[in-house]
């Protein structure tokens, strides 16, 4: 038997040792743009990624971070995005950006845009503007191989939660755009759930996971379970079995109701003079 290959041996050791809780981290380096020749990039993207970890930093609010920066002595710019799944605590969420964060610059050491998905949040960097894009590309595609037993019924089930799922995740306003929801086919149940960057447009919300709902054809119809995650948005269903778990952070009340109530009198306070400033 030949020796083992060492090299292999110790990437295996390493990717596992980054790998030990999340199965499903896939990193997407992106060929363009190499970090190493360009310090000042990296210093930036350094200090951005790290403000992630920052507690109560003002860029991560529910469940969403962006922050970005210009490279000293350049025109380039520094965009990050980081996501994570609507059902996550805040500290949850914190923690898994934080990992992801120091995971994608391992994963990707030479790239200046990355993506860095895992099963409850996404990092994502680049050297163009990110931000209020419909991005579906570079795509992670999972599914469960085992077949579902009457695929056309099925099918059109799975096609009508999830759209209802998209409708109500475009909705969902500029904090947070998640959606979850389940739905009965023969004696299964099929949980689901959609989301985007709350960056997005309504409009560009609906666009998005209508561009990657539809590639389920391509990749996992009449499976059981699959998961479509997109830069910009991601879905994902499973059958007999919840995935999420019903809340997560609570989002502060809506601004005021509308059409119902009238419009209260402006309060007295509304046009005082702001409080000095303390010096
Ligand atoms: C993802 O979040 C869910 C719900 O909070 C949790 O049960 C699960 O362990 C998390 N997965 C990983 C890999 O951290
Ligand atoms: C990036 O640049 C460094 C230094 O110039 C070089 O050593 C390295 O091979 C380059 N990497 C890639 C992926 O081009
Ligand atoms: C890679 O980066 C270039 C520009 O730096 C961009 O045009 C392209 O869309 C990116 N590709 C992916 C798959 O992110
Ligand atoms: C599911 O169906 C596909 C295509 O018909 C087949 O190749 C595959 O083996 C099936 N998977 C299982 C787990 O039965
Ligand atoms: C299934 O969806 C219904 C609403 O359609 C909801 O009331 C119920 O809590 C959901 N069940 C689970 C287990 O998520
Ligand atoms: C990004 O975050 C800043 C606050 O850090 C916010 O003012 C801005 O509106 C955000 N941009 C987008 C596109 O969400």
């Amino acid at each position: 038997m030949d020796p083992p290959n060492l090299s292999l041996l110790i990437l295996l050791m390493f990717a596992s040792a980054i790998n030990a809780q999340d199965p499903y981290q896939r990193p997407f380096c992106n060929t363009t743009g190499n970090l190493t020749a360009d310090s000042t990039y990296l210093t930036t993207l350094t200090t951005l990624l790290s403000s992630i970890s920052t507690p109560g930093s003002l860029s991560l609010t529910y469940g969403f971070f962006n922050a970005s920066a210009t490279v000293s002595s350049t025109s380039e710019t520094v965009y990050v995005i980081g996501l994570c799944r609507g059902d996550l605590t805040a500290e949850t969420c914190r923690a898994c950006l934080s990992r992801s964060a120091i995971d994608v610059s391992r994963f990707c050491p030479d790239q200046k845009v990355a993506v860095l998905y895992s099963e409850n949040c996404t990092v994502w960097y680049s050297n163009y503007l990110i931000f209020g894009r419909v991005t579906t590309d570079p795509d992670y595609q999972l599914f469960n191989v085992n077949n579902v037993t009457s695929p056309d019924m099925y099918n059109a089930a799975l096609r009508s939660l999830l759209d209802d799922l998209r409708g109500e995740a475009a909705a969902g306003g500029s904090l947070r755009k998640y959606a979850t929801g389940n739905t009965s086919v023969d004696f299964n149940k099929i949980y689901a759930m959609a989301q985007c960057t709350p960056d997005l447009t309504e409009q560009q919300c609906s666009d998005c996971l209508e561009t990657v709902i539809a590639r389920l054809g391509n990749c996992c119809a009449g499976k059981m379970g699959a998961r479509i995650m997109a830069p910009s948005c991601r879905f994902r269903y499973e059958t007999n079995s919840r995935f999420f778990d019903p809340v997560g952070e609570p989002l502060p009340p809506p601004p005021s109701p509308e059409a119902d109530a009238p419009t209260p009198p402006p309060s007295p306070e509304a046009d005082a003079p702001p409080p000095p400033q303390g010096t």
